[in-house]
């Protein structure tokens, strides 16, 4: 990890992470404070975003609370809003809030995927609106903020379902997980980082999408192998690159992913 890098390009160094309350999101901004960044935790529920801060300000971290609903602009609006009257600017942006909304139990009382063909337009739709417009709607909110650091850096939450020629792999690990709305909403993620990073290349902020792999949090039951923290890792990476780290790119915590 090169934070250290990263500080001496911004000494006291603001960031914000989507879905900080619990699993992976809530290790980033572990992470993030622990190195001396300050970190806006943001939640949708208010008492449980409060709460997961209070455990760590109890040990002297950095952190603050923030109500920030991803599906819900006014809430990112506002969000935006006081970051931008407390901090005036952000370094860091984690687009980590996520959710999965299509699994069923089979007659065996097992948690399963619902087939691409049986699931509803409706799981699609809500899917998309926290994965992919949730992502969109952070992103767009935050930028001008973002915009006046010297260092920005912006890390989406991917994840290797979001990889088509790792999905269209029959040999690939995971090959097997085939969950349509949560798949195809993480290669949306891709599309719009490589979107966002285009556009801001000739800018010092750097766009990167990150693939935490198979970790137990309570979006897959704590059915992973990995946990939050090992997760954490590539997005903390990713967040704190230094000035000639990469951007426009895919990466776990081996490398670069193929999209
Ligand atoms: N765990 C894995 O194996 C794995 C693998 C690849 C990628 N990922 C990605 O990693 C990210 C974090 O997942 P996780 O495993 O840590 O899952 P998690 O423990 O279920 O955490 C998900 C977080 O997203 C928040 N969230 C959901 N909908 C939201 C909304 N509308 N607005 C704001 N926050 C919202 C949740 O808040 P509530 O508590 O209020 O629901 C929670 O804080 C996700 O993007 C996920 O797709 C995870």
């Amino acid at each position: 990890m090169n934070i250290s890098t990263y500080r001496q390009l911004i000494p006291s160094p603001v960031a914000l992470v989507t879905g900080a309350n619990k699993g992976i999101g809530f290790e980033i901004s572990r992470i993030l404070a622990e190195s001396g960044i300050f970190v806006w935790m943001a939640g949708r529920d208010s008492a449980r975003i409060k709460e997961a801060t209070a455990s760590l300000k109890k040990a002297g971290l950095p952190v603050d609370a923030i109500s920030l609903d991803v599906t819900d602009p006014q809430s990112v609006e506002s969000a935006a809003q006081h970051v931008q009257t407390v901090s005036g600017a952000l370094d860091i942006l984690v687009n980590n809030a996520g959710i999965v909304n299509e699994r069923r139990l089979n007659k065996a009382g097992e948690p399963e995927v619902i087939p691409p063909s049986q699931i509803e337009l409706n799981t699609l739709r809500q899917t998309y609106e926290t994965n992919v417009f949730g992502v969109f709607t952070v992103t767009k909110a935050f930028l001008s903020l973002l915009r006046k650091s010297p260092a920005g850096r912006i890390v989406n939450m991917s994840s290797g379902l979001g990889s088509l020629t790792q999905r269209s792999d029959p040999n690939w690990a995971y090959s097997v997980v085939n969950a349509l709305a949560y798949c195809s909403s993480k290669t949306a993620v891709n599309g719009i980082t490589v979107a966002f990073a285009k556009e801001l290349k000739d800018t010092p902020i750097k766009v990167n999408a990150a693939d935490p792999g198979y970790c137990a949090t309570d979006l897959n039951g704590h059915s992973g192998p990995r946990t939050p923290t090992q997760g954490a890792e590539i997005a903390v990476r990713l967040a704190t690159l230094p000035e000639d780290g990469p951007t426009c790119g895919y990466f776990d915590e081996n490398g670069p992913v193929p999209w």
